[in-house]
């Protein structure tokens, strides 16, 4: 807990703040570093400004997120895995986002968007590249569907992807 913390505020754990947080809990900093070398969730890089997620899970997948993906690598030429030499973008192909009925699911920092197939994943891409994304009414956010409306008046994908 104490990891991720500091990580979601200095957006990764240098082998000086592993040092810190190793001094601060009694431990050797190689006790730290096995768990930030360990699970995927942390890093000891930061991400790019704006950090893309797609999930590969099965239900995903079999609605086309590997193309989702591609599309992702091209249109913000950034590869899977990376940051974008600016610094702006960073693309992570990763395991399921928890949404798996309205696949395929793709995160843009804390914000879900469901039903990204590939040509979604196109216009989602130009509307982040022109900084858009967020105020487009093209695509709502699952989180932004459920301030805007409560759940029970919320027709699911239809209110937050217009197609
Ligand atoms: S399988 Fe994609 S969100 Fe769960």
């Amino acid at each position: 807990m104490v990891i991720h913390l500091i990580q979601d505020e200095l957006g990764a754990i240098s082998d000086e703040t592993c040092e810190w947080i190793a001094e601060k809990l009694e431990l050797q900093p190689i006790n730290i570093k096995e768990l930030i070398t360990f699970y995927p969730m942390l890093r000891e890089t930061p991400w790019g400004k704006k950090h893309v997620r797609v999930c590969r899970t099965l239900p995903c997948a079999l609605r086309g997120s590997y193309a989702t993906c591609q599309t992702l690598e091209k249109k913000l030429g950034v590869k899977e895995g990376h940051v974008r030499d600016d610094g702006e973008y960073s693309l992570e192909f990763m395991e399921c986002l928890a949404d798996c009925g309205e696949g395929p699911v793709v995160m843009v920092g804390e914000e879900t968007y469901e039903n990204v197939d590939e040509k979604q994943a196109r216009r989602l891409a130009d509307l982040l590249l022109k900084g858009k994304l967020e105020s487009s009414s093209d695509f709502v956010s699952y989180e932004n569907a459920l301030v805007s409306k409560p759940v029970s008046e919320t027709k699911k994908s239809q209110s937050r992807l217009k197609k």
